[in-house]
Order: C-alpha cells, then sequence, then structure tokens
C-alpha cells in the first residue's frame, strides 16, 4: 500500500512537473493580465471610453505578434509602451494562453 502511494505520488510530481514545462502558462497569464484589465475589461471585451481594442476571440499567435511588436516600438503605441516594456516574450505568451481562454 506504502509502495502504491509512493509511485502515485512521483506519477503526480511528475505530470505536475511536465505540465510546467509547457510552452505557455494560462495561469501565468491571468496573474500578468491583472494590470491589463483597467484598460481592456477583465472579460478582454476592450473598453471604448479608453480605446483599447478587444483582445477576446482573438488568435493566441496574433497576441503575441503585437504584444513583441508594440514592445520593440515596431509598432508604435504609447500607452501600452510602459506595460509591456519589462514583460518577456514567455510572459506575451502566457497572456495570449489565458486571453483565448476568454
Ligand atoms: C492604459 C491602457 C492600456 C493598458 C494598461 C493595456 N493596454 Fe493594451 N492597448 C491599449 C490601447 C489604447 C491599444 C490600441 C493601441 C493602438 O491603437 O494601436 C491596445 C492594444 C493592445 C493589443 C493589440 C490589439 C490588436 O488587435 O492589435 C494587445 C494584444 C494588447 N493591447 C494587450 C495588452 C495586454 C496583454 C496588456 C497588459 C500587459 C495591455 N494591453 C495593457 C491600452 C492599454
Amino acid at each position: 500500500m506504502k509502495s502504491a502511494l509512493t509511485f502515485l505520488s512521483v506519477l503526480l510530481l511528475a505530470t505536475i512537473l511536465s505540465n510546467s514545462s509547457f510552452a505557455q502558462d494560462a495561469v501565468k497569464g491571468k496573474a500578468l493580465f491583472a494590470v491589463c484589465i483597467q484598460c481592456h475589461g477583465a472579460d478582454a471585451n476592450g473598453l471604448p471610453e479608453k480605446k483599447a481594442p478587444r483582445l477576446s476571440g482573438q488568435h493566441d499567435w496574433y497576441l503575441v505578434k503585437q504584444l513583441t511588436e508594440i514592445k520593440s516600438g515596431v509598432r508604435k503605441n504609447l500607452v501600452m509602451q510602459p506595460y509591456v516594456a519589462k514583460l518577456t516574450e514567455q510572459d506575451f505568451k502566457d497572456l495570449a494562453a489565458y486571453i483565448t481562454t476568454l
């Protein structure tokens, strides 16, 4: 019985570890999205009064591309720039993973 439990714990741990090495993490993305809500809304439907577009329903690759281009300055967006300046490519993937669940 004890060894069966040990086996199950190891199996569980292995599953958790292999999941955490997935390319994107919607849970982390949700935490990162907290700061975006003020303009894009909690449901990511966009807030017209902030002139912030809808993000929900968008493709993940498109979201990552826009965030990458806004950060690099290829796409000029002075409003968003400060919010993406310190984020990494992994953060963008995590954000996109979360936004596509909305
Ligand atoms: C202060 C308001 C504000 C905050 C905070 C903000 N955004 Fe934006 N975002 C905007 C505005 C305004 C635009 C449209 C800019 C333009 O016209 O190019 C935009 C555009 C975007 C786009 C491009 C959408 C498209 O269809 O091309 C993405 C993706 C995006 N924001 C994601 C985010 C994420 C993720 C965060 C949080 C890390 C965030 N934004 C935080 C205001 C904001």
